[in-house]
């Protein structure tokens, strides 16, 4: 397997400066150890997590659409792969010739898709690829000569602010040759209750993945957040039309990260997500900006998600 992974030094000093900030945040790639991903699985399976359910409708109903846009020796590529679930219902229609390059940044959960994956698809070409995919894409190679489709799926593209995910997009494009293709998923933007109690399910399970960033951090970095005082806050912004995810501190006490010391007060929050809700009009004029189109829009039924395949302009 190959691995890229920023120094410790270079993870450090990032979450240091999201600490100094106010109000203080973190990123959340930091959700993803071997315990967040497997919450995260979880995730996926609630009752009120409509998100992967409705994405694997789209994948399923319009699976030979789909499928028809993969050249017989294209590489498909996912950023943030996470388990097996989705990629496969695709991987069924793949032909002798096909790659699969799976990316993700937990080492633990990448090895489990894939080993699963080998089980069921053992003629398939599969690469995996642990790294962060914010950090670097140099792994997607631009001077491939096979065509290849990115994949970007479950509305991760969400978590970038406007700004960097431009800058996002526009360094994916970059790698993409006329050939290429991107399959994007994004959520859209529907009722506030609808989305609220996605991220405030019933079980405490996404109360239990947002603190699990402090458990992840504390062993990580050797830092002392005292999880237990943390509390989970998800609400919906109407003027940014994103969920926010907080971790809201009770007890004042100081966390110590490197060689220096952070105190957190009573009531401060750390803001550790933002999972922004998309309409098309505002998601292709973006898509437009970075040199890049929408070619092809796919729903659910109850219209709650979309997926979309993009081509460079
Ligand atoms: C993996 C970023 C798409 O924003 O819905 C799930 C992560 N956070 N519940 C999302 C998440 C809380 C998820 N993404």
């Amino acid at each position: 397997m190959q691995v890229f992974n920023p120094p410790l030094s270079i993870l450090q000093e990032e979450v240091l400066k999201g600490l100094k900030q106010y109000p203080k945040q973190l990123h959340p790639k930091w959700f993803y150890d071997d315990k967040g991903s497997q919450l995260f699985n979880q995730i996926t399976t609630l009752p009120e997590y409509y998100l992967t359910r409705a994405e694997k409708e789209i994948l399923t109903t319009y699976h030979s659409e789909i499928t028809s846009l993969i050249q017989p020796n294209a590489s498909l590529i996912e950023l943030g792969c996470g388990n097996e679930e989705k990629i496969k219902l695709l991987l069924s229609s793949l032909r002798w010739g096909n790659r699969y390059v799976p990316v993700d940044i937990s080492q633990k959960a990448l090895n489990e898709t894939v080993t699963k994956l080998r089980l069921s698809f053992p003629l398939l070409d599969i690469i995996p690829i642990q790294a962060d995919y914010t950090q670097a894409f140099s792994f997607l190679g631009n001077n491939l000569v096979e065509p290849k489709i990115v994949l970007f799926l479950g509305s991760t593209i969400g978590n970038f602010e406007e700004r960097d995910r431009e800058v996002f997009l526009k360094k994916l494009a970059k790698y993409l040759n006329p050939q290429d293709g991107l399959l994007i998923g994004i959520d859209l933007i529907k009722s506030t209750k609808v989305v609220e109690d996605a991220y405030n399910d019933s079980q405490g399970i996404t109360a239990a993945f947002n603190k699990n960033m402090l458990h992840h951090l504390n062993r990580e970095l050797q830092t002392n957040f005292q999880v237990e005082h943390f509390k989970h806050h998800a609400f919906y912004n109407h003027k940014q039309n994103r969920i926010e995810m907080h971790l809201v501190n009770m007890k004042l006490h100081n966390v110590t990260i490197g060689n220096e010391t952070i105190s957190i007060l009573p009531d401060e929050t750390i803001h550790t997500e933002n999972s922004y809700k998309f309409d098309f009009d505002e998601f292709e004029q973006m898509l437009h900006k970075v040199g890049l189109c929408m070619r092809k829009i796919w729903m659910d039924q109850q219209r709650n998600f979309a997926l979309t395949y993009i081509k460079k302009i």
